[in-house]
């Protein structure tokens, strides 16, 4: 292709005396040294509507980050015309023109602008300094630079046969109307993804973020106005989200939804559309990425070192907040014992407070409500007599939504936290009798109403074989010997079924061929 091969784009290291810690620790300062305001983008104009709410670090709510301006349903209105407005010159815009708008992206965020939006993740959604390297520069330079190159493979596919006389022909447009791109409190580069994925392919955009997404939101802004994407291309607003789906939902020229999110939202979304669908002018494309309970499956054959480190990093990386994260886990009870004292002993050794300290390895959690809704299961895991709290249980929100990384062991493997999606630092374990696995292979398909991602860690090939098979519909993301969480761009195409998506696999050629809707030209001479 006439496109750079792409590569994935190295993780920097943070350690101590690093260059690049100074200059995180240097924009970090920056950044809590002002409160600034963060005004929403509509065509050509900063729009600042009077009403502005308040964003403080997670983990520290005392602190006053940055205030934004709030909009309503007129402000949506307003976006969907600047979309509609920058239309035609963005469609008739060479791919390569478009192409290289998004490469220049990430050669910002590669560069000048790395500290920048590493310290923005790091306040405005606690994230640590090596969880929001991985996500707000490496995965998000990734998306843009590997969408680019299937985007160039989506125009170079191979063209029909043609006949002698005929030009047979395939011409890949962009959708008639706007799309609308809602994207959720917990990774920078999703929220980067969602309304430049759709735009690269030719498309206009309103993008509404989760609004403890909004401080990173607006250096994303910075980047792709930087980048010299086009006034209108990419609109974001900041609205509550029922107000902005009552008006996208109605819209004549609603053309699709790229979502990630919560299941609920989502499943609401759709119906909305669906009882709305002659309303449109064509069938909008609807792509959702949605919730997730991951697990994680040890065969009696597995190394009890390995398990427990994917279950550390599985389920207490960024807080469990991760859509992957693992939140249920199946130990067989002859590995138990040694399980058991790993994650107790590692999790005691976790340091848990702020992001400004480096050596923290749990932030806080992203808002008060998440924090309550964790305090409750913990506290209800804790009060009832057949669960066993192994390690953390304790919280606390006096300076920051702060919940320990908490291990519980029930012996239901129905029980609600095996099967309900909590978004936090909250592992649950069932311990299973050895020669129980070929039933329990059946239980964990049973409670996959999601099916995000997990993993099977054995060193017995027969049972991997096994477990591959009778899972397959368990997890769009399997993992054989990991931790289910950190799919790499252009490695691990992302996505899940059942309750986790329409498993467009966010990454792929697959995921951008959702934003073209394809035009047959016969052509007989
Ligand atoms: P959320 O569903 O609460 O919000 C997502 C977006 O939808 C936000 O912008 C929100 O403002 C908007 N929204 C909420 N209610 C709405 C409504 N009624 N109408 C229109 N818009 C509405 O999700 P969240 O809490 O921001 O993110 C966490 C969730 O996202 C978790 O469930 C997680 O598993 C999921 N997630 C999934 C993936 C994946 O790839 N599968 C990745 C990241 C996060
Ligand atoms: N891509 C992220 C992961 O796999 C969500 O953990």
């Amino acid at each position: 292709f006439s496109v750079p091969q792409p590569q994935n784009e190295p993780v920097l290291n943070y350690g101590p005396r690093s260059v690049e810690r100074g200059a995180l620790k240097a924009a970090l300062d920056e950044a809590r040294s002002k409160v600034i305001d963060i005004p929403m983008y509509i065509g050509d104009k900063l729009v600042h509507t009077g009403k502005k709410l308040e964003i403080r670090p997670p983990h520290d709510h005392k602190h006053l980050l940055a205030t934004f301006h709030e909009g309503d349903a007129a402000t949506v209105n307003a976006a969907i015309d600047a979309a509609l407005a920058a239309k035609a010159a963005w469609e008739e815009m060479p791919w390569e023109q478009r192409a290289s708008i998004f490469l220049k992206a990430a050669e910002l965020l590669s560069g000048p602008y790395r500290a920048k939006i590493n310290a923005a993740t790091m306040l405005g959604q606690s994230k640590n300094a090596y969880q929001a390297e991985i996500d707000a520069a490496c995965e998000f330079i990734d998306f843009l630079r590997f969408n680019v190159h299937y985007m160039a493979e989506i125009y170079a596919q191979q063209p029909p046969i043609s006949p002698k006389g005929v030009w047979n022909r395939v011409e890949q447009r962009p959708l008639e109307g706007f799309v609308f791109a809602l994207t959720p409190f917990n990774f920078t580069a999703i929220a980067g993804n969602l309304p430049a994925s759709a735009a690269m392919m030719g498309n206009v955009v309103v993008w509404k973020p989760a609004y403890p997404q909004i401080y990173a939101a607006n250096v994303i802004m910075q980047v792709f106005k930087e980048a010299g994407l086009p006034d209108g291309v990419i609109n974001l607003i900041y609205v509550d989200g029922p107000v902005a789906g009552e008006v996208i939902f109605n819209h004549h020229d609603f053309a699709g939804i790229h979502f990630t999110g919560s299941t609920k939202v989502f499943q609401n979304i759709w119906q909305t559309i669906g009882n709305n669908i002659h309303k449109y002018r064509t069938y909008p494309r609807i792509v959702g990425e949605t919730g997730g309970k991951d697990f994680v499956l040890a065969h009696p054959s597995a190394d009890a070192d390995v398990v427990s480190t994917a279950l550390i990093r599985g389920a207490f990386e960024y807080q469990g907040q991760k859509c992957s994260a693992a939140s249920r886990a199946y130990i067989p009870a002859s590995l138990w014992p040694a399980v058991k004292a790993n994650v107790q002993r590692d999790v005691a050794s976790i340091k848990v407070g702020p992001v400004e300290d480096f050596g923290n390895f749990v932030n806080a959690v992203i808002t008060e409500a998440s924090f309550d809704k964790l305090a409750k299961y913990i506290d209800a895991a804790k009060a009832d007599k057949s669960v066993e709290l192994v390690a953390g249980g304790s919280y606390d929100k006096s300076q920051g939504w702060f919940v320990d990384p908490t291990i519980i062991k029930v012996d239901d493997p129905y029980y609600v936290t095996m099967c309900e999606e909590l978004f936090g630092p909250v592992l649950t374990i069932y311990v299973y009798e050895d020669d129980k696995f070929d039933e329990l292979l059946d239980i964990v398909d049973k409670t996959s109403i999601y099916a995000l991602t997990g993993s099977i860690i054995s060193q017995d090939r027969y049972a991997i074989a096994k477990a591959t098979y009778a899972l397959r519909n368990s997890a769009g993301n399997f993992y054989i010997n990991d931790k289910p969480t950190g799919a790499v761009v252009g490695q691990q195409p992302f996505g899940g079924a059942r309750g986790s998506g329409t498993n467009d696999k966010a990454g792929s050629a697959l995921n951008l061929q959702r934003w073209v809707s394809p035009r047959t030209i016969k052509e007989t001479f």
